[in-house]
């Protein structure tokens, strides 16, 4: 039966869930502070970048199905289920930032008007929801709200497919009432064999923290490996992929590069490695995979540094600058960290990226952006691929290299193919595939 539900934070994760749970049949309420998202939204535009989402938006939104708000207490009093996603962005110390979920909490106590279920999308430090149910006991009976733990593993750029095809569901409950509820609201996964999780609280909260974690070591693993290979000769592609045929291994999250960046694995790994410090249980692997990781981000300026290039008064071309193609999110991108310490070192950077050049034209205001890839390449002395864009696997390196004033490449992801890229003259770095 269809349920009226209300989704806060309408940013990557609470978009698509809104999204999602009307295209299920539900009648959703999107609310979010931010006015310039829910004015977009309203006119049926997706305020983030995400392929497909326009497509879900506005089928929902044309039935009636979906509909959005900066009324988050109208939201909450219509709703029976309350879906929290705002940030939970870490703090300077590394921890995360709850204020926007507290207030959230909050408000919700305050518009309690009849029994609802509060599922908490965002993901939040071991105890979290613990905290909130004891937070609404103290005001309201028990009898009133049910607290689930319903952590999100999308991926940007994938989001809406892994919102309708996920591994597993994840749900952290205490009581019948609430597992049914959220058996009744995900039973279109049910129906397509997705499995279901049914755990407490604390266990929802952990496993979160710990698949993060553990992808985000795996990245750095096989970027390790990858730094070998450049030592050594040997190709980190084939040794991936032979790793990868070990089904004890998988072939998934082994593809070498700057590093790993966006909102979730650098601050969902901080906070892992907080949590096991309160315990004292202190997880030095992810404290290592944290280090090795701010290293990796900014390897190709280093190994351009030894092999006796200085970026003094040069001019480098970045290409990309989100954190990964198919996204305009550009939290914690190693193409950010890239730019930046080029930028310290003297050189004049020249930018494009296919989705995220708006949002940083923004922060910086010192770098140069271009409509193009090879506009932007154009008098550089150094070409630096920063973001696996599709398009970038097709650059067509005659012409780059006639633009430029230099002849390095430096592919960071691995688009191009080593040996045609020097068979036009280039001096091609990658990660992790062969000498240089
Ligand atoms: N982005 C991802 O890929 C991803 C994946 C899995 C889990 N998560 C987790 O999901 C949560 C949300 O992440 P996100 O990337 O969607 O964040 P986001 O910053 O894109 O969106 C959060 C939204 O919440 C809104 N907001 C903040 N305070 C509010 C309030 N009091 N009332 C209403 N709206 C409010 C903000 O305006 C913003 O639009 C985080 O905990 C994150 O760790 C994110």
């Amino acid at each position: 039966m269809s349920k009226n539900i209300c989704v806060i934070g309408t940013g990557y994760v609470g978009l698509i869930a809104a999204i999602g749970l009307a295209e299920f049949g539900n009648q959703v309420t999107g609310v979010d502070l931010d006015q310039s998202k829910i004015d977009l939204l309203n006119k049926g535009r997706s305020p983030i970048y995400e392929p497909g989402i326009e497509t879900y938006l506005n089928r929902n939104f044309q039935s009636g199905r979906l509909k959005f708000s900066t009324n988050v207490v109208e939201g909450i009093l219509n709703a029976d289920i309350v879906f929290i996603a705002v940030g939970t962005p870490e703090t300077e110390n590394g921890e995360p930032d709850l204020t926007a979920l507290n207030s959230v909490v909050e408000e919700i106590s305050r518009n309690l008007n009849s029994y609802k279920v509060i599922v908490v999308k965002s993901t939040v430090p071991i105890g979290t929801n613990r905290t909130i149910h004891n937070l609404l006991r103290m005001q309201h009976s028990e009898t009133l709200f049910d607290v689930v733990s319903n952590p999100e593993f999308l991926r940007e750029g994938s989001s809406i497919q892994d919102f309708f095809h996920p591994d597993r569901m994840i749900v952290g409950c205490r009581t019948e009432k609430a597992k049914s509820l959220m058996f009744e609201v995900f039973r279109p996964l049910n129906v397509m064999s997705v499995p279901f999780v049914w755990c407490d609280w604390e266990t929802a909260e952990l496993i979160k923290y710990s698949a993060n974690a553990f992808l985000a070591l795996k990245v750095t693993y096989i970027n390790q490996i990858a730094n070998i290979c450049e030592a050594i000769g040997a190709d980190v592609h084939d040794v991936a992929r032979a790793l990868g045929m070990d089904g004890r291994i998988s072939p998934k999250f082994f593809h070498p590069g700057p590093g790993f960046g966006g909102s979730c694995f650098p601050k969902d790994t901080k906070a892992l490695v907080q949590i096991a410090k309160d315990i004292n249980e202190p997880i030095s692997l992810i404290e290592t995979v944290i280090k090795a990781n701010s290293v990796q981000k900014t390897r190709c300026i280093s190994r351009l540094i030894q092999t006796g290039v200085s970026f003094e008064n040069s001019t480098v071309a970045v290409l990309g600058i989100a954190f990964k193609q198919q996204t305009d999110d550009l939290r914690e991108s190693p193409a950010v960290e890239i730019i930046e310490k080029l930028q310290s070192l003297g050189a004049t950077v020249q930018l494009h990226d296919p989705q995220a050049m708006e949002g940083y034209k923004k922060v910086n205001k010192v770098a140069s952006f271009f409509e193009t890839s090879l506009e932007a390449c154009e008098g550089a002395d150094v070409v630096i691929i920063a973001t696996e864009w599709n398009e970038y696997r097709n650059l067509p390196l005659e012409k780059l290299k006639n633009i430029m004033n230099g002849d390095i490449l430096y592919d960071t992801r691995n688009v191009l193919e080593p040996e045609l890229a020097r068979s036009f003259g280039f001096k091609y770095f990658s990660s992790g595939r062969g000498l240089f």
